[in-house]
């Protein structure tokens, strides 16, 4: 389907942002979102994600922070804030090691400079990475996070294994071939 079907569809659906369908997929093949779960989401704005773990689970606790101003949806808390003074929320502070699920969506200003972009996504990455191994359970959390088809993927990858028993990529259809995003899912933090 066309990137422009996939905004219609969610249009139609009543959601926000065509992301949600990335995320659908990857929570249906791995099942990470369960009933009553703590779900964090990271780069959450305009909150597709946030709606879409709402609606697929009315019983989860979800709590959302990105730089820019989000409308409010109904049960999910808010923070405008970077993800890297995250600690200084008091109200996630008060669940590390108690999120189910970590969700990022994180894209950083590009600058068109390749090697500049490449390693600005690493560094938040990483930091989303060490943000999700202090937030998550530690016997059940999941982590979902996107990233992009990069030199320094393979990196990533390794970093991501050395805090998970598992570790899954995937390519949602919604995702645009060329578009370069890709996703890794990491599962019971080592
Ligand atoms: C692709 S959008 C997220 C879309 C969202 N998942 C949805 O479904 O509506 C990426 C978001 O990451 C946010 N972002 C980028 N860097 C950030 C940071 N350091 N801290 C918090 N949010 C950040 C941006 O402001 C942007 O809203």
């Amino acid at each position: 389907m066309h990137a422009d079907s996939w905004a219609l569809k969610a249009k139609k659906l009543g959601f926000r942002s065509r992301a949600i369908f990335k995320l659908e997929e990857i929570l249906i093949k791995t099942k990470a979102l369960k009933k009553n779960s703590f779900v964090l989401d990271i780069g959450s704005a305009p909150g597709g994600w946030s709606e879409l773990v709402k609606a697929l689970n009315p019983s989860s606790h979800v709590y959302a922070i990105d730089l820019l101003p989000m409308d409010p949806i109904q049960d999910v808390m808010f923070f405008q804030k970077d993800v890297k003074e995250i600690d200084e929320i008091r109200e996630i502070s008060l669940l590390k090691s108690k999120f189910n699920l970590v969700i990022s969506d994180l894209a950083p200003n590009l600058t068109g400079i390749r090697a500049v972009d490449e390693e600005n996504i690493f560094e938040l990455n990483i930091t989303t990475l060490n943000t999700a191994t202090n937030y998550l359970d530690k016997s059940s959390g999941s982590f979902i996070i996107k990233t992009f088809q990069n030199s320094l993927l393979k990196e990533l990858r390794i970093e991501m294994e050395k805090c998970f028993h598992l570790v899954q990529t995937y390519k949602p259809a919604a995702s645009k071939s060329k578009s370069g995003e890709i996703y890794l899912y990491g599962e019971r933090p080592l």
